[in-house]
């Protein structure tokens, strides 16, 4: 047998695992609603026109080369633009997902950590392990915001950086000004930079919104952001960093080197995503009111559902529901196993923390209100 690698034996993406359970217990006849990944397009959401317009152009163009590493002129200059920084701040990378990996690479070693929200997105649980570094959380109150008192107590001599995912994947909470203003006064204590993952910025259908972009203000931030949700494109694989104020002249220089050893990004993507932030934004408005209305009924159903609750997600397309039954199941996998046996597939929430005795789990709302009624019909039934 030939053995695998320390690091290859660290990795797992729970959002997908499930997914093989799933499709055996399809073949053997369950007809199953898929409500694991935060994709839009299986649910008839579309990238606007102009768009894939965009790609369809830069296909019958001379794009067919590599690309520059730290990405195509135009678009580095369309993003830097949106994040208010010179274009030599911004390095695009194939989707968020390979900047996070880039961030990882170029902060921590083995030992130190970058402190995450509990519950996190699961990359950066993944990517920490694999960099050998020590988990490190800070948790979130009853409606999900981060909660300062822990975020400061947590903080230790190896934390690297702090993350910030706002829009919040798994939870779709939203954060108030004050808890980001909190962040940024123990950053600033601290003298640690702060992560910002604006990978659902556009994606607010509740009341007030802020970026970290607009106050950090001598605290270093760099800003991961892509085409994925905010243009409904995740197969477009196109994302970038922008780097804001001081400090990171090391860090560039390091995400400019994996730039280059990993060639570069798919240019005609790259196209699309300049006519993406330079176009129309119509499409978000249209978009937010399909999720708002699915969030009402996800918030109502629940509801009515004992033994359930959930904090109202004003953002994202995500909600991360409690289950209150402990007694019933072990943990949260025998939950969702045994829901997976009524056809609803969900993520274990314990695949979001280090927590195992989560029980809880992330659900997304994409589908149309008449399949998420089913769902929820399903699920109703299981918790009765
Ligand atoms: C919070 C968050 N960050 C980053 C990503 C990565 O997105 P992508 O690589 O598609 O840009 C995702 C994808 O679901 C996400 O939910």
């Amino acid at each position: 047998m030939i053995e695998t690698s320390k690091r290859s034996d660290l990795v797992s993406y729970p959002i997908r695992d499930i997914v093989l359970e799933a499709k055996a217990l399809e073949k053997k006849g369950t007809k199953m609603i898929y409500l694991n990944i935060g994709d839009p397009a299986p649910f008839g959401f579309r990238p606007p026109q102009h768009v894939l317009d965009a790609a369809a152009d830069a296909l019958k163009q001379n794009y067919s080369g590599y690309a520059p590493s730290e990405g195509d002129p135009e678009l580095r200059a369309a993003a830097a633009a949106c994040e208010g920084v010179q274009q030599s701040d911004v390095f695009i990378c194939s989707g968020l997902s390979e900047g996070i990996d880039f961030l990882f690479q170029a902060l921590v070693d083995p030992g130190r950590n970058i402190i995450l929200p509990n519950p996190t997105y699961p990359l950066y649980l993944t990517k920490q392990r694999m960099m050998f570094g020590n988990e490190n959380f800070y948790d979130c109150d009853s409606i999900w915001e981060p909660d300062a008192d822990s975020l400061r107590k947590k903080i230790n001599k190896f934390t690297k950086a702090i993350l910030v995912i706002n829009p919040n994947n798994p939870t779709g909470a939203v954060y108030s000004r004050k808890t980001l203003e909190d962040i940024v006064n123990i950053a600033g204590e601290h003298k640690l930079p702060i992560i910002s993952d604006d990978a659902y910025e556009r994606l607010v259908f509740d009341g007030e919104y802020t970026n970290l972009r607009t106050l950090h203000k001598d605290v270093p931030l760099v800003s991961g952001n892509s085409i994925s949700k905010n243009y409904v494109y995740p197969g477009a694989r196109v994302g970038y960093l922008a780097f804001h104020g001081e400090g990171w002249d090391n860090v560039k220089d390091a995400v400019q080197r994996l730039c280059n050893a990993r060639l570069s990004v798919n240019w005609e993507m790259q196209r699309a995503y300049v006519a993406a932030l330079k176009g129309p934004q119509n499409h978000i408005v249209a978009f937010n009111s399909e999720l708002k209305k699915r969030r009402n009924l996800l918030v109502k159903r629940i509801a009515g559902i004992d033994g359930l609750s959930v904090a109202s997600p004003r953002g994202a397309f995500y909600a991360f529901v409690k289950v209150e039954k402990k007694g019933r199941w072990k943990n949260d996998w025998q939950f969702v196993r045994e829901l997976l046996e009524e056809g609803v597939v969900v993520v274990p929430g314990s695949g979001f923390t280090s927590d195992h005795n989560t029980m809880a789990f992330r659900i997304v709302f994409l589908p149309s209100l008449e399949q998420l009624d089913a769902a929820f019909d399903r699920i109703e039934g299981f918790m009765k």
